[in-house]
C-alpha cells in the first residue's frame, strides 16, 4: 500500500476519480464561508460579477495551465519540479520553478490557518449535532436547533469558542489529524476515495438545503442581493479581494492542481476538465449564497455579517425554521466534508514537493508537513485571544490591523497566489516550448489561440494592474 520511495508512478485510476478530486479541491470553506461573507461584505452584485469575470477570463485559462504544467512534466512531479522540468525542456532556466516554490510555500501556509477554521465547523458538526440528537432523544426530531437559548446565547458561542486557546486548538488538531490521516494513504487509497466518498455526499446536502432555503426563506431577495451589481462598490480593493478570492476558491496559485494534474494519466484530455472544475466551483459558490442568504434575510438578520456569518447568524436563523435542528446539523456536515477534500490538496502539495525535495517516504513527510502547519495554525488560534494585539503585518498600511489569521489568509491570498499566477501566466505564455503546451493542452488550434491570447497578454495584465492599486491604494491618489 505505501507508496515508492520517491513516491513516484502514483497516478489516479481514472478522469473521473481527478475531476472529482480537483472540485473536491475547489469547492471548500472558500465557496461556503468566505464567498457568501465577501459577497455580503462588499455589497452583492458588483463583487459576484466581477468576481465571475475574474474565473471565466483568468481563473479557467489558469486551471487549464497548471495541470497542463504538473502533467507535461511527465512522471509524478511536484509544483516545483514540474516547472523546472517543463522549462528545461522548453530550453529556458530552471529559475522559472520559483514561481513553484511561491505555490508550494502558500499552499502550506494556507493549510495552517485552513485548518483552525474548519476546526470551528468541526466544533459547530459536535454542537449542532447534540443539539440535534438531544431534540430526536426528546422525541421532537424536528425541534429548532438550540430552541432552548435565546438568539445572544447562540451568536456569543462563536465568542467563547474564539476565547478558549484550548477548544480551538483541539479542533485545529483533530481536524488536521484527519486530514493527515487521509493524505498517508496516498494518491489512490486516500486522496481519490475520499474525494469519491466525499464529494457526492457533499453536493446531495447542497441540493436538498438550497432547495430547502429556497422553501423556506427568503429566495427572492437573496437573488436580488446576489446578482444585482452597484458598480459604486466595486473598488480597486474589492477587486483584489475578488481576484484573490478566484484564485483560493480554484486552488490555483497554490500547488494544488499542478501536482494533481501530474497524477492524470497521458490519454485524459485537459481543457474539459478545467472547464468542469471553473464551473463546478463557480456553481457551488452562487448555490452557496442562494443557500445562506434566504435563510439570512427571511430571519431578518445582516447579511454583512463577516467571518460569524455561517457560524453566528445561520445558526439563529435555523433557530426560528422548521427542522432547523436537522437543517443544521447536515449544513455543518456538509462544510465539513467540503474543507476536508480541499485540506487534503493543500497538504498534498507541500508533501509531494518534501518528498521529492528530501526523498523522504509519504507518511512520514506529511505528518511532518502537516506538524509543521500545525504549529503555525497554532498561532493564528491564539491571535483570537492570548495573542489578540499581535499585527504581523502592521508595517503594511492594507493589512495593518489584521490579526494573525487574517495577515495569513491576506498575504497568501492577494499577495501570493495572485504573484505565483502572475508568474506561470508569463512563463507559460512566452517561455514554455510552444508545441509542448499546444500538445499538453488538447486545444483545438482556434481554442488554443484564445486560450494563449488569456494567459499570456490578458491574466497578467489583469493580475499585475489588480495588484498594484488593490496593495497600493495610494496610487490612485
Ligand atoms: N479552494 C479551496 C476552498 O475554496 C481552498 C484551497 C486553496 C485548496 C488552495 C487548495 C489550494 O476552500
Amino acid at each position: 500500500m505505501a507508496a515508492g520511495a520517491q513516491g513516484i508512478s502514483e497516478h489516479w485510476s481514472s478522469r473521473t476519480a481527478f475531476v472529482l478530486a480537483a472540485i473536491g479541491a475547489a469547492v471548500g470553506l472558500g465557496n461556503i464561508w468566505r464567498f457568501p461573507t465577501l459577497a455580503g461584505e462588499s455589497g452583492g452584485g458588483a463583487f459576484v460579477l466581477f468576481y465571475v469575470l475574474c474565473v471565466v477570463l483568468i481563473g479557467m485559462p489558469m486551471i487549464l495551465t497548471e495541470i497542463m504544467l504538473g502533467r507535461a512534466s511527465g512522471d509524478n512531479a511536484d509544483a516545483v519540479g514540474s516547472v523546472a522540468e517543463v522549462a528545461e525542456t522548453s530550453g529556458r532556466s530552471r529559475h522559472w520553478a520559483l514561481f513553484g516554490g511561491i505555490e508550494v510555500l502558500a499552499a502550506f501556509l494556507i493549510l495552517s490557518f485552513y485548518s483552525v477554521v474548519a476546526g470551528w465547523v468541526l466544533y459547530y458538526v459536535w454542537l449542532s449535532g447534540a443539539d440535534f440528537l438531544g431534540a430526536f432523544g426528546a422525541f421532537q426530531p424536528f425541534a429548532p436547533a438550540f430552541d432552548h437559548m435565546s438568539q445572544r446565547q447562540v451568536t456569543g458561542m462563536m465568542g467563547g469558542l474564539f476565547a478558549s486557546p484550548g477548544q480551538l486548538i483541539l479542533q485545529h488538531a483533530i481536524f488536521m489529524g484527519i486530514t493527515l490521516g487521509i493524505v498517508a494513504l496516498g494518491v489512490t487509497a486516500g486522496l481519490e476515495r475520499a474525494a469519491r466518498t466525499l464529494m457526492p455526499a457533499f453536493f446531495l446536502l447542497l441540493v436538498l438545503i438550497t432547495i430547502y432555503g429556497a422553501f423556506t426563506g427568503d429566495f427572492g431577495r437573496a437573488a436580488a442581493f446576489l446578482f444585482t451589481p452597484d458598480f459604486s462598490k466595486l473598488s480597486p480593493n474589492v477587486m483584489n479581494e475578488a481576484l484573490g478570492q478566484a484564485f483560493f476558491s480554484l486552488s490555483l496559485g497554490s500547488a494544488a492542481l499542478i501536482t494533481y494534474g501530474s497524477y492524470v494519466p497521458k490519454g485524459v484530455r485537459l481543457a474539459p476538465t478545467a472547464g468542469m472544475i471553473a464551473a463546478a466551483d463557480t456553481g457551488v459558490a452562487i448555490l452557496a449564497g442562494l443557500m445562506i442568504f434566504p435563510i439570512v434575510f427571511s430571519a431578518g438578520l445582516d447579511p454583512a455579517g463577516g467571518p460569524g456569518l455561517v457560524f453566528q447568524t445561520l445558526p439563529v436563523a435555523f433557530q426560528q425554521m422548521p427542522a432547523g435542528a436537522l437543517i443544521g446539523f447536515a449544513f455543518f456536515i456538509l462544510i465539513f466534508f467540503a474543507a476536508l477534500t480541499s485540506s487534503i490538496s493543500l497538504l498534498e502539495g507541500p508533501t509531494a514537493w518534501a518528498m521529492r525535495r528530501f526523498g523522504l517516504g509519504r507518511r512520514l513527510t506529511a505528518a511532518l508537513v502537516a506538524g509543521a502547519a500545525f504549529l503555525i495554525g497554532v498561532g493564528c488560534a491564539l491571535g483570537y485571544n492570548l495573542w489578540s494585539d499581535v499585527r504581523l503585518l502592521a508595517f503594511w498600511p492594507t493589512f495593518a490591523d489584521n490579526d494573525i489569521l487574517d495577515s495569513i489568509d491576506d498575504l497568501t491570498g492577494k499577495v501570493m497566489l495572485p504573484v505565483a499566477g502572475l508568474g506561470l501566466a508569463v512563463f507559460t505564455g512566452w517561455r514554455a516550448d510552444r508545441r509542448l503546451v499546444e500538445v499538453e493542452t488538447g486545444l483545438s488550434a482556434g481554442m488554443f489561440l484564445v486560450w494563449r491570447g488569456l494567459v499570456a497578454w490578458l491574466a497578467p495584465a489583469a493580475i499585475f494592474l489588480i495588484l498594484l492599486f488593490g496593495l497600493f491604494p495610494g496610487l490612485l491618489g
